[in-house]
């Protein structure tokens, strides 16, 4: 039976504020061209006076388990999240859960909005990958019992558990291949340093570079997105450089913005790959490795991320002894291809 103890108000609370009897608010619910006008917005007022939430899974508390989880992803475009969806899936399904997805476009507006939908659908839990820190979602659903696993960022240890990839040893690994093909100028395209995972990845880079203890120039080039487009768009800036500020070795805050780079560059047909320059990526989507030039990149377990998960998930929902929340960890690796192998061809 899944564990839910909840402090929202129920219909007993808003008929007695509304001073009506619980089949007038049922029927002002479900049936509101039954109920004369003015008691129904009494009805509405007393709803909204409580914050009473609609609870359209009433029948399955009432009967079992609700079999249904939420996944709340920033960018269900991605391959990488879309790879980590098929490890919830997978997962789910071996437990009998049905999984609602949700993808909040980086905005945390439309992130909060699923968040309320899932909870009204009273769902056995969320898996939540957060447009931003996700502290703020975190103590505001807990204090409303739902359960909560935050999924591709880590999080301080007593609020919930978590899923999550050392993006700072990513970055280290990205910046230090590059830096051993003997790459001086670097630069990372990344997106909002306000993304945890893309100002980890940078800061891993800057330490590989004081690791080096060589001459090493490391600026960071900001995209307007994490997507092809925008590091189409950053290649293209690039391309108008002049030749000697160029970089020599470009680390993709993920794969989406490498193949935009690459793109760039392969249609200017001014820049040679890696010769000019080396491009590394993040993720490791299936697309790296068939790309124009075959993708390098930092490879991130995402199915197992998702599958992981889950299982953390159902643990905080059917086990009654689950007290201490994990902080599950996994270590990214590098994936070598074409796109950053050897040394410069420029000086
Ligand atoms: O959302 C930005 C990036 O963070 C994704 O590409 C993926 O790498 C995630 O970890």
């Amino acid at each position: 039976m899944s564990k839910m103890i909840s402090n929202q108000p129920s219909m007993k609370d808003v008929a007695k504020l509304a001073g009506v009897s619980l089949g007038t608010v049922s029927n002002v619910l479900n049936h509101p061209d039954i109920v004369r006008e003015s008691t129904a917005k009494n009805v509405r007022r007393a709803i909204e006076q409580l914050g009473f939430v609609r609870n359209d899974a009433a029948r399955q508390l009432k009967t079992g388990n609700s079999k249904a989880i939420g996944l709340i992803v920033p960018y269900s475009s991605n391959p990488f999240f879309a790879e980590l969806a098929k490890g919830v899936e997978s997962s789910a399904a071996e437990n009998g859960f049905q999984v609602l997805h949700g993808n909040s476009g980086h905005d945390k507006k439309r992130e909060s909005g699923y968040l309320r939908m899932f909870q009204e659908q009273r769902l056995s839990g969320i898996l939540l990958s957060p447009v931003e820190d996700a502290t703020r979602n975190i103590t505001q659903l807990r204090d409303l019992g739902t359960q909560l696993v935050i999924v591709d960022q880590k999080i301080s240890a007593d609020l919930c558990c978590s899923v999550s990839v050392d993006d700072h040893y990513g970055g280290r690994l990205a910046a230090a291949h590059l830096i051993d093909q003997g790459r001086t100028r670097l630069a990372f395209v990344g997106g909002s340093l306000k993304i945890p995972q893309i100002a980890d990845r940078l800061a891993g880079a800057r330490t590989a570079v004081i690791d080096s203890g060589s001459n090493i120039e490391l600026r960071a080039i900001r995209a307007e997105g994490q997507d092809v487009i925008s590091g189409r768009l950053v290649g293209m800036a690039i391309l108008k450089m002049p030749v000697s500020e160029r970089p020599d070795g470009i680390f993709a805050a993920n794969d989406l913005l490498a193949v935009g780079l690459l793109q760039a560059f392969a249609v200017s047909g001014l820049i040679d790959i890696p010769g000019e320059i080396a491009i590394i990526g993040y993720d490791d989507i299936d697309f790296a490795q068939s790309t124009v030039v075959p993708l390098s990149s930092i490879r991130q377990p995402a199915e197992l991320l998702g599958s992981t998960a889950l299982a953390l998930l159902q643990d905080e929902i059917s086990n009654p002894e689950h007290h201490k929340h994990q902080q599950v960890s996994f270590q990214p690796s590098l994936i070598v291809r074409a796109s950053s192998l050897g040394k410069a061809t420029r000086s």
